[in-house]
């Protein structure tokens, strides 16, 4: 009920309407009423989530072994040196132990593991999982600060999560207009467009700019996300970022591809792995989770004008058998329906992008 109040309250206070960013940013993150602040309960298959990570160790194996080369490559770092890696979003902490364990015990000691993450009962989950193993740190430039600037980093499932503008095409008169919810009380919200605000205006130009694809006309009503969050949160920190490589693992896709046959656009919400489509998303505020396929146009785009470079884009599929080529022979052996999973064409191993990037230093 708290949380009916507060977001009740939130809207009385906006005269009733608010943008659908700031309710994702609320219903995720508000720091009591959030679902990753406070309300996750468990992770897992019968849990609110279960990711690629949660349901089989390889890909854990897999980055590690990427992490291992990029220490010799990037970094300059031979055996018996210590480095860095910063996982950002650790979830349960099973990313992390499966790239630790599946370092070896010699390659282990020398791993110097950190974890970025805003979730405290997620922190919790983790420290019971890694113990000593990882140091914690609130945010990516205390993490950079303790590595020097020079680290490998990675994530899988996070950029999912940021708060998303929602925009729809007009096409009378050729602009993209922001989603708003206004609240009719019990009857829910109901959906509003308006203008984009003057900063999102400013911030979208090169973002539509390199939507705008001559060969392919935008259909009127074509609803697409934008990550402004992302791309705000990631600035401070890059700037720290010396030396290193990224690899950022999501669901999502290059544009106009992303949105083909999906012209209400990505956005789902998840309650205890159900997936929930239409209004349904914007029940139990607090209590689900929201997400939207990546648009890595948009990521790669951003990146690069932060002095970033692009090593390659891959799926996942590609990633696991490129960095782990025993995968395949392993997958002939065993009957293994979470390996599968990872590596199907028709699934994770095709839905998932495997985005690679450095500093332009390295
Ligand atoms: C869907 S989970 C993915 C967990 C894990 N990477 C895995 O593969 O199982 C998203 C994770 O990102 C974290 N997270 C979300 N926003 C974040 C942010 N701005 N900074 C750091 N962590 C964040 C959440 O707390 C959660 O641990």
């Amino acid at each position: 009920m708290a949380h009916q109040t507060h977001i009740a309250d939130l809207f009385l206070e906006h005269d009733g309407i608010m943008s659908f960013e700031r309710y994702m940013r609320e219903a995720l993150y508000h720091p009591r009423y959030g679902y990753y602040a406070s309300n996750i309960s468990s992770v897992g298959k019968r849990g609110d989530f279960s990711t690629s990570a949660t349901i089989s160790t390889m890909l854990g194996k897999a980055i590690g072994q990427w992490a291992l080369k990029q220490r010799t490559e990037v970094l300059g770092l031979g055996f018996g040196k210590r480095w860095n890696v910063i996982e950002i979003g650790a979830g349960d902490g099973s990313l992390a132990r499966s790239f630790v364990d599946g370092l070896g015990t010699f390659q282990r000691r020398f791993v110097n593991y950190h974890i970025v993450d805003v979730s405290e009962p997620l922190r919790r989950k983790q420290q019971e999982k890694l113990g000593r193993r990882a140091q914690w740190h609130e945010t990516m430039e205390e993490a950079l600060t303790a590595c020097e600037g020079e680290a490998i980093i990675f994530s899988n499932e996070l950029i999912d999560a940021f708060p998303a503008t929602i925009v729809r095409w007009n096409s009378a008169s050729g602009t993209w207009q922001e989603l708003y919810l206004r609240d009719q009380g019990v009857q829910g919200f109901s959906e509003e467009y308006r203008p984009l605000s003057v900063e999102n205006e400013a911030a979208g130009s090169s973002v539509f700019g390199s939507w705008d694809h001559p060969e392919i006309p935008l259909k009127d009503g074509q609803r697409c996300e934008i990550l402004f969050s992302y791309r705000k949160w990631l600035q401070p920190w890059l700037s720290k970022w010396q030396r290193g490589t990224m690899l950022t693992i999501d669901y999502g896709g290059s544009f106009p591809e992303l949105y083909r046959k999906r012209p209400n656009g990505t956005l789902r919400g998840y309650f205890q792995g159900v997936r929930l489509e239409g209004d349904e998303v914007f029940d139990r505020f607090g209590h689900q989770d929201l997400t939207v396929d990546v648009n890595f146009t948009d990521v790669c785009q951003w990146s690069t004008a932060e002095g970033l470079e692009t090593v390659q884009e891959r799926s996942q599929r590609e990633f696991l058998l490129e960095t782990l080529p025993q995968l395949e022979d392993f997958r002939m052996q065993q009957q293994d329906s979470a390996l599968e999973f990872l590596l199907s064409t028709y699934g994770a191993g095709n839905a998932f992008r495997v985005l690679e990037q450095r500093t332009k230093s390295s």
